[in-house]
């Protein structure tokens, strides 16, 4: 069954922010703050997932996203498998909807999957028989667990997203980030969605209408509220970008002289991995600003509310 809703209309897969709306966006904000102030209270672990087994099917590198998934399950109290790819039937040549029906049949409840390819969640959701899929990127296409810490993040320190301008700096073309913060972003109200990078890392015009098209970062930038920047996406790149890194970190890297272009206090954010030197300056990304290790904060208590809600009873 693929559809990310069931019959009571209750959500079943979390495969991309595109179309989820706000309320169920809100929604799952509001219980990643509630378990946030549970666990800050001084509750260790909450049962909710007692029981129950989540596995994570990682097919690409992943440092925080990982980390934050096993870190959620586990203070829920399921028990996690990390389900080790290179040792594995797949790489015996066994389909992906195999390996997916051999774990299902050993009562996992939810899939955590991470892919180089562009549907790979959506096409096992639409296998899965009884268990949750969760989108944890998938090629340039969603991540959507990325999307809610950002607009928690957001939240959180602008109390709203709604009426905020907002601009994304860096390799937008290959960025699933990008593409879940649009959606995200664009549900909850933003006014104002800048998009910002050298022309060949943008995405084609037509794709995202509502949103503007800056390669002047100067420009971009200006009174913005919150700015998001991105990596250099390389590994998904055919040819790289005809510019050095000095040339790089000179027209598109975040440097607090940049930042005083934007509002007095918007946030710094940044998905990581970081590059200092190349996208962001080593003291903005540590500065009074930068909301980034409070992104990776809340994306343990985002994924805590995001398998709350697809595995509950
Ligand atoms: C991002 C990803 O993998 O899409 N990282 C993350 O999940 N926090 C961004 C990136 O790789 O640049």
């Amino acid at each position: 069954m693929s559809e990310p809703v069931d019959d009571r209309d209750r959500l079943r897969h979390l495969l991309t922010l595109e179309g989820l709306g706000s309320a169920r966006i809100q929604a799952l904000l509001d219980r990643a703050a509630a378990l946030r102030a549970q666990f800050r209270a001084g509750a260790s672990a909450l049962p909710l997932l007692q029981g129950r087994t989540v596995v994570n099917l990682f097919f690409e590198p992943s440092t925080r996203t990982r980390t934050s998934f096993e870190l959620a399950a586990r203070r829920l109290g399921a028990l996690v498998v990390n389900f080790d790819i290179a040792s594995s039937s797949t790489s015996k040549g066994e389909t992906l909807e195999d390996t997916l029906a051999t774990l299902e049949a050993m009562d996992a409840d939810a899939f955590v999957v991470r892919h180089k390819e562009n549907g790979t969640p959506a096409r096992l959701a639409t296998h899965a028989r009884r268990a949750a899929i969760l989108n944890a990127g998938d090629g340039n296409h969603a991540h959507p667990t990325q999307g809610l810490l950002d607009l928690l993040t957001i939240r959180d320190r602008k109390r709203h997203v709604e009426g905020l301008k907002v601009t994304i700096c860096g390799d937008i073309k290959h960025s699933r980030v990008a593409r879940s913060d649009i959606h995200g972003l664009g549900a909850l109200g933003a006014a104002d969605i800048r998009l910002c990078g050298p022309a060949a890392l943008l995405p084609a015009p037509d794709q995202f209408p509502h949103c503007g098209l800056y390669d002047d970062f100067d420009a971009a930038i200006a009174g913005a509220d919150v700015v998001i920047m991105l990596r250099l996406q390389k590994e998904r790149m055919e040819s790289l970008p005809d510019l050095d890194e000095t040339t790089y970190f000179a027209r598109y890297g975040l440097s607090s002289a940049r930042l005083a272009r934007a509002q007095r206090d918007a946030l710094v954010m940044h998905p990581g991995p970081m590059n200092r030197g190349v996208e962001i300056a080593s003291d903005v990304a540590d500065g009074a600003q930068s909301a980034i290790l409070d992104q990776v904060a809340n994306g343990v208590f985002v994924r805590m509310a995001a398998l709350a809600e697809l595995l509950r009873d």
